[in-house]
Order: structure tokens, then C-alpha cells, then sequence
């Protein structure tokens, strides 16, 4: 978690690095520091609250961030409470130097016992200043370099970085490293950019450098790129690849919030999952579904013996809709795990066992951590990424991008879909090498994909009507979610929506198994939403309402539009067009992110930037 920013070059530092930091936000929010140099002289500072809050008081307080030379970060808190003195940047006993950090530092405690009893003296409960200062004590030791002063400490180091660490009497170097969390570096002639994400830089460089693990680059005003391993200080050659981000996509465009945005996206996000691997069956071809990464192992993927799943969050509701997917077509079984679960077991995996990962961002730490585990127990490992050249994205055995395009709204909307629509293309694609599907059914799927895009344009024209029922209820404390077989999970994906973003509290259950326990909740105070499209538990799903209403709950019902029966039971009803049951989260999903976002914008919550939550977990 967290966001790191750095310039190093001509232009005036602080407006690249107080915009990028606003582009890093989703990474975390809770705190944000800039310091700036300019020959010997620096000036430093940090707040608690969003970057807003930062650029706010510099300007308050007339601070002059003056220099070509600087660093940024906006923090989600692990060690320590989210305040200024947690904030970065973080700053040596001497004063001398001046460091970011995105990651964690696992052996901070003993490294600090150490330090302490050299007579250095901490003022924040962070690992990074621990760091910072462990750099120093190397240096001073040993009359170093700053940047073999940080070599060596790096290598002293257990844990996760990525960092860049300013001389204040030397800011004509930056030094930065990586290991674990995401860095990458916009390369102009004269300057450098540093950040956690290229979106913070692709307005002045589409020039980037991605660091691998293990890697630091020494960054020195008007020279060229100096790239090092850590462990052996070999010199490397820079590989330099063009960005692909499509300004638009990064920007708010007439939407109020990110969220909101990227729900409207779906229609085109969902046909650029599609594109070029569903070929649209017409009346003279038969549709053919085709990923490069499953024709090039096609022997494995007939042969698995076993899929498991591993994923968190959202991603893990997609994760939960693949099982049933690869299940029904493909006939392979399947497990899903929570990454941070699966990650600290001995899962019984050899060669013919497959394990896809999923993940939006690529480097959710606990699901890297599942991903090496199950290569390391010998299982063939697939990959489903959205963030192009994410680690995970890069350390799969092969792999299917999701091509959802930038989510920037913590909360996932688009990328579920995506994760589902490749799903989809995934379990018919094994279904018809492992002929467990006919192919009328296969061609009979293809078609409803391919409507899949138009169908999700007219569910989203029900906003109206989620406007009213969010104007009920949006005051209430709980919330309850019901399906069953597939639309269990987004049940599942319904309420962690709602109380990711509004703070109500939401549980998604099985329709069923509520009469276990969750019943004893129901009154005429709750709402309960029921996924209740035409499947093939229709009529068990009526059954369930029947068991709410008798309680006095409120149904909201998301229905087919040809729907009757529970319309007439319902006290809400939102009506969403048919689709093949398979393809049903596709479109029932749709309703519940907006109801989520309506409920979340009349209470007036910051849709975007929840508290507590940052986009990706880089933190176990
Ligand atoms: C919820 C949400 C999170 C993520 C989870 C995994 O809206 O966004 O639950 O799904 O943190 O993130 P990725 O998919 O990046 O691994």
C-alpha cells in the first residue's frame, strides 16, 4: 500500500509531484508529505487527511516547496496511527537524509533495538524511519556512498519496498529500489519521474522503466540511468518500454466519482475483454473463442486434474463464479481459497494441478505470495490480471489480461465483470477441448456473450428507479443479500459493496442457508435483496421471499423484465433483461454496484476514497 512519487530533473518539483500524489491517492489517503530540495536548503512537510488537506496548508502557511529535486508520498497506515509524524517523508537523526517507503520492513523491530543501543533516537512507530536510519548508521560506519550505503542495508532487509531516499546536501542524486511493491520510472532527456504508478507521470513521459525485484537505479541530475542489482551491485542494462495509458481513461470525465464512471464503463469494458478472442458467430461461421495463453498449453488444461482458485475480495466473488463456470462446462474440479488463507497452508498440488490467480491490480501481497507458493509445489499457474506487467502479470506460468482499463475507484466494479467475462471465455474454451460441452450449447453461449455488452447498457438505465430505493433505505444499519448458485457470489458482491462504501452493514448469504441463523435478523427494518432472476432455482428463490416477507422484511427483488410471480411479492423490484444462466452475474451484479454508489452519495460518503481502504493491498 501506499503511493511514493519523485522528480529529479529542470522543472519546478513540487506541482509534478503534488498532482502525481493525487493520481497515487487510491493507494492510500490517510496521510501525504512532500519534501523538496534545492542545493543544501530543503523544505519539508506533512498532515494527516488526503493530499488535498497538504496542498491546503502549504499554501496556507506560505511555505515556498521550491527546487528541482523532490519526493512524495500518501500513506495507508500499517505501523503506526495515520499522522504527521507517521507521514512520510522520513528523516534520519542527522537531518541529513530523507526517504519514502511503500512496503513493509518485517525485521524493523530488531534493526531498531540495534540502532537504539548506537544512540539513535526514533520519533515515529514506522519501519521507514528505521530504514532511514539504518542507511545513515551504514554510511557514517563505513564512510560510504549514499547509494552503497543503501545497497548494503537493503541486503540486511526482510520484507517488501519500494523507496527513494534524497541526500539533502547532494540533491542532485536520487537513489531508489525495489523489492516487493510496484516502482516505476518515466524516463525524459534531463529528468527523471518516480512513482508507484506510471499514471502519475504519463502527462510529461511515456518513456518507463518498470524496476524488478532486487533492482536499484541511481539517478543523477543530467546523466544516464545507472541500474544495479541490490544483492552484487552488477550493473544492468535499462529496459526502456513505451506507456499505453490512454489519457481519458484517467481522468473523471463529466462523473461525479471514479465509481460511478467505471459502472457506466462496463458496456466497452466487457467488449474489450471480448475483442479478438470471441469470434461473433453469424449465420455462415460458428462463433470460436481463443486465448493465446490456453492454446499455447492446451495438453494442460485437458489434462488438469484440479483447478484452485485464489484471489481476495472481489476478486475472489469472481473467483467463486469460475468454480461454478469450470464446473458446469469444463467438468474439472475446482477450489477457491482466499489468497492470505492458501498462502500459510500445504496445499496437497503437483504437475497436473492448475492454480489461476486473480487479481485486479497485480500485486495484491497475498496472492503474489499464493502464486509463488503454488509454483513452488510444482502446479502449472494462470494468471488473471488487469495492470499490465503487474508482478503477477509477470510471474504466471501464462495468463489472460482482463483489458478493463484503469480502475481507479477503490471500490472494484469494472474489473469484477471483466474477471467474469474472461472466466466465461476460459471454462467454454476447456469445455470444448474436453468436449463437455456440445457445441450447440458452446455456439448458443457465444451468441449471449456477444450480447453480453448491449445488455448491461440497458440494465444501467434502471438508475431511476435505484434512485428511489436508495432514497428509502439509506439510512438504515443493515442490509441483507440472497442468492443462490451463481448469483450466490454476487450476493456476496452486493454486500461488500454497500459496506465497503456506506459503512451499513451488509452480509451476502446463500438464500437457503439463511434459515440457519441469519433469519433471526430479519424485521420490517431490514432490506433484503434478493437475486431472484429466472435460473434454474426460481422457483426455490420464491420459496425464500415467501420465508422474509412472513417476517416482515422488505424484498427488493432484482427480476426479469417477463417476471410476474416474484414481482407480485416484492416490495421493490428491479427489472434486468434475461440472460443464460451462466452469464447472470454479467448482468445481476449491475444493479448492486448501483444501489451501492446511490446509497453511498446520499449519505454523503467520499464514494472514491472510503476510510480505512486503499486499492491495492500491498500488505499481508
Ligand atoms: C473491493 C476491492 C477489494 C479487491 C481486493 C483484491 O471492492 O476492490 O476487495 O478486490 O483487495 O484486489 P486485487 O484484485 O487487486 O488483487
Amino acid at each position: 500500500m501506499c503511493g511514493i512519487i519523485g522528480y529529479l530533473g529542470y522543472r519546478e518539483a513540487y506541482p509534478i509531484l503534488l498532482n502525481g500524489l493525487k493520481k497515487l491517492e487510491y493507494r492510500g489517503y490517510d496521510s501525504s508529505g512532500i519534501a523538496v530540495f534545492r542545493k543544501r536548503k530543503y523544505n519539508l512537510y506533512k498532515t494527516k487527511g488526503k493530499v488535498n488537506e497538504l496542498e491546503k496548508k502549504i499554501s496556507f502557511y506560505k511555505i515556498k516547496m521550491k527546487g528541482n529535486t523532490g519526493i512524495g508520498h500518501t500513506r495507508w497506515a500499517t505501523h503506526g496511527i495515520p499522522d504527521n509524524i507517521n507521514a512520510h517523508p522520513h528523516v534520519s537523526n542527522s537531518n541529513e537524509l530523507f526517504l519514502i517507503h511503500n512496503g513493509i520492513i518485517e525485521n524493523y523491530h530488531a534493526i531498531k533495538i540495534i540502532l537504539s543501543k548506537n544512540g539513535f533516537i526514533f520519533k515515529s512507530k514506522t519501519d521507514t524511519e528505521v530504514l532511514v536510519n539504518l542507511i545513515e548508521f551504514v554510511q557514517k560506519k563505513n564512510k560510504l556512498s549514499l547509494e552503497e550505503a543503501v545497497r548494503i542495508s537493503l541486503n540486511e532487509i526482510v520484507g517488501a519496498y519500494s523507496i527513494a531516499i534524497v541526500d539533502k546536501s547532494n540533491p542532485e542524486i536520487i537513489v531508489i529500489a525495489k523489492l516487493g511493491s510496484p516502482l516505476a520510472l518515466g524516463i525524459n532527456e534531463r529528468e527523471f519521474f518516480i512513482s508507484s504508478d506510471p499514471v502519475s507521470f504519463v502527462n510529461y513521459t511515456k518513456n518507463v522503466l518498470y524496476l524488478r525485484d532486487g533492482e536499484m537505479a541511481i539517478l543523477r541530475k543530467d546523466k544516464d540511468l545507472d541500474l544495479r542489482k541490490i544483492r552484487d551491485n552488477h550493473k544492468l542494462n535499462p529496459i526502456i518500454k513505451e506507456l499505453q495509458i490512454n489519457l481519458k481513461e484517467i481522468e473523471k470525465g463529466n462523473y461525479k466519482y471514479f465509481m460511478l464512471k467505471e459502472i457506466y464503463e462496463q458496456p466497452k469494458s466487457i467488449r474489450d475483454t471480448l475483442r479478438g478472442r470471441l469470434l461473433i458467430p453469424n449465420k455462415n461461421i460458428d462463433g470460436l473463442i481463443c486465448i493465446d495463453g490456453i492454446e499455447s498449453n492446451k495438453d494442460i488444461f485437458i489434462n488438469a486434474k484440479s483447478i484452485t482458485i485464489v484471489a481476495c475480495g472481489t476478486s475472489w466473488h469472481a473467483s467463486l463464479i469460475g468454480e461454478y463456470l469450470l464446473e458446469e462446462l469444463a467438468r474439472i474440479p475446482v477450489e477457491v481459497e482466499y489468497a492470505s488463507e492458501f498462502r500459510y497452508r500445504k496445499p496437497i498440488l503437483g504437475k497436473k494441478d492448475i492454480v489461476i490467480v486473480i487479481s485486479q491490480s497485480g500485486e495484491t501481497a497475498d496472492t503474489i505470495e499464493a502464486l509463488k507458493l503454488a509454483k513452488k509445489r510444482g502446479a502449472f499457474v494462470f494468471g488473471i490480471c488487469n495492470v499490465v506487467s503487474s508482478y503477477i502479470a509477470r510471474n504466471v506460468d501464462a495468463g489472460a489480461y482482463t483489458h478493463a482499463g484503469p480502475e481507479i475507484g477503490v471500490a472494484s466494479t469494472k474489473s469484477f465483470t471483466a474477471q467474469i467475462t474472461v472466466l466465461t471465455l476460459l471454462s467454454l474454451i476447456i469445455g470444448k477441448y474436453r468436449s463437455t460441452i456440445t457445441n450447440n450449447r458452446y455456439q448458443y453461449l457465444c451468441k449471449e456473450l456477444k450480447s453480453i455488452p448491449e445488455k448491461v447498457s440497458q440494465t444501467l438505465k434502471i438508475d431511476d428507479t435505484i434512485k428511489n430505493i436508495s432514497q428509502l433505505y439509506c439510512h438504515v444499519n443493515n442490509f441483507l443479500y440472497l442468492g443462490r448458485g451463481i448469483n450466490f457470489p454476487v450476493a456476496l458482491e452486493g454486500a461488500l459493496k454497500l459496506k465497503e462504501i456506506s459503512y451499513i452493514h451488509a452480509e451476502g448469504y446463500p438464500a437457503a442457508e439463511m434459515k440457519h441463523g441469519p433469519i433471526a435478523l430479519i424485521d420490517e427494518k431490514i432490506p433484503v435483496v434478493f437475486l431472484s432472476t429466472k435460473t434454474g432455482q426460481y422457483k426455490k428463490i420464491i420459496g425464500n421471499i415467501e420465508e422474509i416477507k412472513a417476517r416482515k422484511g422488505k424484498i427488493i427483488a432484482i427480476v426479469n423484465e417477463d417476471d410476474i410471480q416474484i414481482s407480485m411479492l416484492a416490495d421493490h423490484i428491479i427489472k434486468v433483461p434475461k440472460i443464460s444462466e451462466e452469464l447472470n452475474p454479467l448482468i445481476t451484479v449491475i444493479p448492486l454496484q448501483l444501489l451501492a454508489y446511490q446509497i453511498a452519495f446520499l449519505r454523503g460518503e467520499n464514494v472514491d476514497q472510503p476510510r480505512n481502504l486503499a486499492k491495492s493491498v500491498t500488505v499481508e
